[in-house]
């Protein structure tokens, strides 16, 4: 198997990462609790360093500029994600980091600079999780007006193609897209490598799944228990016509992991977090953005309960032998791999990195 960048420089068949450390709660919309990430510089140095060399794959940031309020004001202190990374590249010495960019609110120049600059920091390990936005009050903080749903990718289709010849090619080039005009382009020094980073794409849509099929290595679903053949049958066809175009495309799935030295106690946890240990005026707001009321909405109760469960993706609970069993049987379906959050990301990461990565090992999913 080759190892370059797109391989994340290892063999491992399936690939572990962390997602969402650059947020204040991380993804766990849960009150102000003792272990709340709290995402402030020395912890997330601390996560890196423990991911780094504990074995973890890659780290995912995720692309957010307000909070959602409540008594935690959940994702209200965040990291920006491409200087965030190059902060963790430079203090780490194997692992892939990627950035969250929205790229309708970066100047592809500007951009294309940060992420080479980036990228020579790590020696070629940054990669780019390419977003176009969704959330309005995000978008009305800094003046932008969001384009329509598909215009969102076809703008995002200029942009990306146009970086990628800055971060490859020594002539001086114009771009003319029915959104993007530039004259004259010089970009240097180019990528290491010369080469793209690595680009995921997580859009649920089809102008989004389009989007990865033309320009990305990796793309992100959601892996579904109850219904394992539908998820075997989307791998399969998404990996047939990225192929049709020429394309190797490698799919992953995002959840959630509390591992504990016992079922018992990472089941109790689990349901400690989703419920009592839950911020339900931050989850009141995040469903008043989506339109979602009391006033609006007959069973308004029972959504609001499922969405800290919701929120998190798959959930991965268990003792250490229950989260390799589980992330076995994902990689059994096609999967390549899985972004997953944890509440804390520095008291949880040891464990995972000492008792659940070895169990891969030896079940042959990681070199
Ligand atoms: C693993 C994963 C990471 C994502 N990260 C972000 C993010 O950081 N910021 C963001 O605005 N959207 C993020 N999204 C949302 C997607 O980019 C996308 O907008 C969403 O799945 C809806 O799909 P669509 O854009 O095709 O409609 C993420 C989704 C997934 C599954």
């Amino acid at each position: 198997m080759k190892s370059g960048r797109y391989d994340m420089y290892n063999n491992n068949k399936f690939k572990v990462g962390l997602f969402g450390a650059n947020c204040s709660s991380g993804r766990a919309i849960v009150k102000n609790l003792p272990e709340r990430w709290r995402a402030d510089w020395d912890s997330c140095s601390e996560m890196a360093r423990l991911a780094d060399q504990g074995g973890f794959d890659f780290i995912l940031p995720i692309g957010r500029w307000k909070g959602y309020g409540g008594e935690s004001n959940f994702q209200g202190s965040t990291y920006e994600t491409v200087t965030w990374a190059t902060g963790l590249l430079a203090q780490t010495k194997r692992i892939t980091i990627l950035g969250t960019v929205h790229a309708p609110i970066f100047n592809p120049l500007v951009a294309a600079k940060m992420m080479m600059t980036a990228d020579h920091v790590g020696h070629g390990r940054f990669g780019l999780n390419i977003v176009v936005g969704w959330n309005e009050p995000e978008f009305q903080m800094m003046g932008h007006n969001q384009r329509e749903h598909d215009a969102r990718y076809d703008y995002a289709d200029e942009w990306i193609s146009a970086m990628k010849r800055m971060w490859t090619e020594d002539e001086v080039f114009d771009f003319d897209g029915d959104y993007l005009h530039l004259k004259n382009v010089v970009a240097q020094p180019k990528m290491t490598h010369r080469e793209p980073p690595l680009l995921i794409n997580a859009g649920s849509s089809d102008a989004g799944k389009n989007f990865s099929l033309r320009h990305c290595h990796g793309f992100f679903t959601n892996f579904v228990r109850r219904d394992p053949k539908s998820t075997i049958d989307f791998v399969e066809n998404f990996k047939a016509e990225a192929r049709a175009l020429g394309r190797e495309i490698n799919v992953f799935t995002q959840g959630h992991v509390v591992c504990r030295p016992t079922r018992k106690e990472a089941e109790d946890y689990y349901r400690f977090f989703t419920t009592e240990g839950a911020d339900f005026e931050a989850i009141d707001e995040i469903l008043r953005l989506k339109n979602v009321t009391r006033a609006n909405t007959p069973d308004y109760e029972e959504i609001r309960r499922a969405v800290p469960f919701r929120n998190i993706g798959y959930p991965i609970v268990g003792s250490p032998d229950d989260v390799a069993e589980k992330l076995a049987e994902i990689h059994a379906i096609g999967i390549s791999g899985i972004a997953f959050s944890l509440v804390n990301y520095v008291t949880e990461t040891p464990l995972i990195a000492q008792e659940v990565l070895p169990r891969l090992q030896k079940m042959g999913l990681r070199a």
